[in-house]
């Protein structure tokens, strides 16, 4: 099963292309998760490549949203920041007794529940006044 891109589909090209990059990125820990025995380093590697992404990903975003003089960006900015805020609790819980299969299997879900809530209410609220803009 991989993610359903429609869900994270914006209309917006540059935003869509990333979005779509980055549920590459989750379903490769889907994938992870799946295959079960998981390994600690593997596990470390796949989730940094999606958070940095991420990252990259939201800056992006916040820079388009500036640069477009986006009313609602404070709103859409607290939203990417509970995400960065999240990161940053992220430093040393892969060590030690953890059941690793579990936590890729949590960690995937939420990575795409999140992501995808976050589309469905402030991405595609963004879309839709870049879209009238445009027409504008
Ligand atoms: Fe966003």
């Amino acid at each position: 099963m991989k993610i359903d891109r429609r869900l994270l589909m914006t209309g917006i090209p540059l935003i869509d292309r990333q979005h779509e990059a980055y549920a590459d990125l989750v379903d490769r820990l889907f994938d992870l998760a799946r295959r079960g025995n998981v390994e600690r380093q593997m596990l470390f590697l796949e989730r940094s490549a999606v958070i940095q992404y991420a990252m990259e990903h939201l800056d992006a975003e916040e820079q388009l949203m500036r640069s477009e003089k986006y009313p609602a960006y404070e709103e859409h900015r607290a939203k990417h920041d509970f995400f960065r805020d999240w990161t940053d609790t992220l430093s040393s819980d892969l060590e030690g007794d953890v059941d690793l299969d579990e936590y890729a299997k949590s960690l995937s879900k939420w990575l795409i529940a999140w992501f995808c809530s976050q589309v469905q209410t402030d991405d595609i609220k963004l879309a839709l006044f870049l879209k009238h803009k445009m027409r504008g």
